[in-house]
């Protein structure tokens, strides 16, 4: 299979990348795809499946992502790997090379501005994974009742220090990696983590495959039900490739920059997004069985993980080896992604100010650790700020709540579109052909691109202004 991923020969000399390049095709694909693997997979997808119909949810889901995820996936990692730099000066610099303004370079500032806002986020949640793995360990979680185990989260999120050290330690790490760079850094955990995470998928999955209920989420996960696909569940599986997929931040473009010359990006990203959905059913059938071995319910949100799966884990026998293997890959598949969306503004960083990578990813990553601390105040001493008011989209929302909805609402929509509009109508198709390599697969990706990316992403973003 790795062999119709290579392309015969590289297309022609372009600037080496500046800061690292993957050693292998199979790191590259094993990079992308642990940048995709995350929270989104293994907190919302298995949630977003039971609430809208199961498989005919996956049905939408997967109708999404070739509609606006694949074309986008390709798109980001063209222009990286066109530019071969970070995305803000590569976007510049393709803008020139066609003759176009440099105002296109907006796309790189706001794929890696909403980099930092999205991992300032992520980080507490990061933090929260980690906090769990040491409270499965010691066996906080054996025969809780459901008031103990929401009291157990509350005692971790609110207490501002205790958050705030878990917070600092999970951006120590991300700052730790990307500041080794992209051979011992990067790839290093790429290299490790996503085969350790998928084999920790995989002992889960057989352990809830024992489990008398796995039948039935079997069927809660599977079982087609298009009465419950509305606008709703198909603007949810709009949201959820782009989250899901990494797009829209600039990590795509920055791995694409170091993406080896003789890789079809054209065969690379069906099979990331394969084997993201894939890992999302997976984590289903997981996480599933367990709760409703319980008696418990699928509920959306930090509950689920935080509250719902310390309870049933708690009650079945081997629970608490379970529940510390599937912290620790929580962990693990948080990490990887963190890593790809803080890259974007560290090598902007090191080339407009020349400094060293180590320099610039702790810069970064203590600026992205201030705006971090905002959030996690917003789950106790200032849980009663709302920025916004009661602004109708979002309720009566926190800063968290905001940042949230801010990035996945409306950011990365909007960076999505700008980059189709860019990709698809104004660079000139001979540039995208000679990047990707013409044939039918070129030619269905550029109506893709151009029409219905586009399209359903102004869809999206109607939605999250509540206007749809
Ligand atoms: N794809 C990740 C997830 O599913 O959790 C989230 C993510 C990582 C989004 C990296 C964007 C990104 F650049």
């Amino acid at each position: 299979m790795l062999r119709s991923l290579v392309r015969a020969r590289p297309l022609r000399s372009k600037p080496l990348p500046r800061y690292g390049q993957w050693s292998s095709p199979f790191i590259f694909v094993l990079a992308v795809i642990g940048s995709a693997m995350g929270l989104g997979n293994i907190w919302r997808f298995p949630y977003l499946v039971g609430q809208y119909g199961g498989s005919a949810f996956v049905l939408v889901y997967l109708a999404c992502v070739v509609a606006v995820g694949l074309p986008l996936m390709v798109a980001e990692l063209m222009l990286g790997r066109r530019s071969r730099c970070t995305p803000i000066y590569g976007l510049l610099r393709i803008a020139r090379e066609e003759g176009l303004s440099g105002g296109w370079s907006v796309i790189g500032w706001l794929g890696s501005v909403t980099g930092m806002l999205a991992l300032s986020a992520y980080s507490i949640v990061g933090g929260w994974s980690m906090a769990y793995v040491f409270r499965s360990a010691a066996g906080a979680f054996h025969e809780l009742d459901a008031v103990a185990a929401a009291r157990l989260f509350q005692e971790l999120t609110d207490d501002p220090e205790r958050l705030l050290a878990w917070h600092t330690l999970f951006m120590a790490m991300t700052i730790l990696v990307v500041g080794r760079g992209v051979r011992y850094g990067l790839e290093e955990a790429v290299r490790w983590f996503v085969p350790v995470l998928l084999t920790i998928l995989g002992i889960l999955v057989f352990y809830a495959h024992g489990q008398p209920s796995f039948d039935r989420a079997v069927d809660f996960l599977l079982r087609a039900d298009f009465a419950r696909l509305d606008a709703t569940a198909l603007l949810a599986a709009l949201g959820h490739a782009f989250f899901s997929l990494s797009l829209g931040l600039g990590a795509l473009v920055i791995y694409g920059a170091y993406a080896p010359e003789r890789v079809s990006l054209l065969a690379v990203a069906p099979v990331v997004v394969l084997t993201d959905a894939l890992v999302g059913l997976l984590a289903g059938l997981a996480l599933v069985p367990v709760v409703f071995q319980a008696g418990l319910s699928v509920v959306p949100g930090p509950g689920l993980i935080f509250q719902t799966l310390p309870l049933a884990f708690g009650t079945i026998p081997g629970g608490q080896l379970m529940a510390t293997l599937f912290f620790t890959m929580l962990v693990l598949a948080i990490w990887i992604s963190a890593i790809s969306m803080l890259e974007p503004a560290v090598t902007y960083v090191m080339k407009r100010w020349r400094v060293e990578r180590s320099l610039a990813a702790s810069l970064v990553g203590v600026l992205v650790w201030s705006l971090g601390v905002l959030s996690l105040l917003s789950f106790n001493l200032w849980s009663h700020l709302q920025p916004l008011g009661s602004w109708s989209p979002l309720g009566r929302g926190t800063f968290f709540d905001v940042l949230n909805f801010f990035v996945t609402g409306l950011l990365l929509p909007l960076t999505g579109l700008l980059t189709a509009l860019f990709v698809g109508w104004r660079m000139s198709a001979d540039s995208s052909r000679i990047e990707l390599g013409g044939g039918w697969g070129y030619r269905l990706w550029l109506v893709l691109i151009r029409f219905t990316t586009p399209v359903a992403v102004v869809l999206l973003f109607l939605h999250a202004m509540g206007l749809v």
